[in-house]
């Protein structure tokens, strides 16, 4: 699909994205957008290389995609200047491979903080109330009335949330699961997460002076720490060499035998085989998973457990959301060949 085609950059977007802001961003600055509508939902490098072609001025490009040497070798020998993933994450980015051949990349932050917090928080209450298997049960014509022990779940008021990775997302998820359902909070994280503290601190000073019943937080000096005390733990760390398999068999058999582990990040954060047998051996503890560590697949066995609940990468897909990706990702290639500034995390 060919927008504007007697502009002077040629954009390459290697997916539809939704919404019409960034199409309009793009071709009102004087760019030819060529979108890829290929049917195929991964498009290998050599796709890619296809679409760059002889001249191209900047890539939309996504997560599923693996940019690295080739790729920025063929944007660079095309006379492209910008990269930009659709994404927040950017581990499919070979950064360095891309400073080589003179290509700034982009990401896009902030706009799927709080989205991708709420499908973390949907889980943690799917998980905590098994509504999946509620609905499956239901479904299957199994209901004959009212049991008191009929998907007895947890009370998450009172229980205590544990957040790896305090960034932006698993900020905004604390303070949901603190606010929304008065847990405790501790949380693990290498740097200081000062409005995370910040919201606590005032909120446990709100509650106390209110004479409502009182949340505790704390910093966990270890991970460790927060998978042993934690009811309901959720993974919301970078995937690089240092996290890849951070949650693996050691560290599932430290937590609780009834926790709710959730992973909205990034699918090779957890030993997903390790985490299937640990499901197997313990059937009261649960996940919600929106990410596994090869997609599009799920490890044999995965999809069969009921104390599982799997969604195929959705956590930031709301439609508002979703179209700021798209407007951030269109701005940050059209920043830098403007020569303005280009949004990307690892530069700040
Ligand atoms: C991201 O942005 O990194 C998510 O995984 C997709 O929204």
């Amino acid at each position: 699909e060919v927008w504007n085609p007697s502009g002077k950059y040629r954009v390459v977007s290697t997916k539809p994205m939704p919404g019409t802001r960034w199409i309009n961003l793009l071709i009102q600055n004087d760019c030819r957008l060529e979108i890829c509508t290929e049917k195929k939902t991964i498009l290998s490098v050599e796709d890619i290389i296809a679409l760059i072609g002889d001249k191209c001025d900047g890539v939309i490009g996504q997560l599923t995609e693996d940019w690295g040497e080739e790729l920025f070798s063929a944007l660079s020998k095309a006379g492209g200047k910008a990269f930009s993933n659709m994404a927040v994450g950017y581990n499919n980015v070979n950064v360095d491979a891309a400073n080589k051949y003179g290509v700034a990349v982009g990401n896009t932050p902030g706009v799927l903080t709080e989205t991708t917090a709420e499908l973390a928080a949907s889980l943690s209450l799917a998980a905590a109330r098994r509504i999946v298997e509620a609905d499956e049960f239901m479904r299957g014509g199994l209901y004959d009335g009212w049991l008191p022990h009929l998907f007895v779940g947890n009370l998450l008021k009172g229980q205590t949330v544990g957040v790896i990775g305090a960034g932006r997302i698993g900020s905004a998820y604390a303070r949901m699961m603190v606010e929304g359902f008065k847990m405790n909070l501790i949380y693990f994280d290498l740097y200081q997460a000062t409005r995370l503290e910040k919201f606590v601190t005032a909120y446990a000073a709100f509650l106390k002076a209110s004479g409502e019943t009182p949340v505790a937080w704390k910093r966990a000096s270890t991970m460790d720490e927060v998978l042993q005390e934690a009811d309901v733990i959720s993974l919301h760390p970078v995937l690089d060499k240092t996290t890849y398999h951070l949650v693996n068999k050691e560290r599932l058999a430290k937590m609780k035998k009834e926790a709710i582990l959730i992973n909205c990040s990034r699918g090779p954060v957890i030993d997903e085989a390790a985490l299937v047998e640990h499901l197997k051996q313990n059937p009261m503890f649960r996940v919600g998973l929106d990410v596994f560590e090869e997609e599009p697949y799920m490890k044999p066995g995965l999809a069969e457990l009921k104390n599982a609940i799997v969604v195929p990468h959705i956590a930031s897909a709301s439609k508002w959301t979703r179209e700021g990706m798209a407007t951030l990702a269109a701005l940050n290639v059209l920043g830098k060949i403007k020569g303005y500034p280009v949004w990307f995390d690892a530069n700040r």
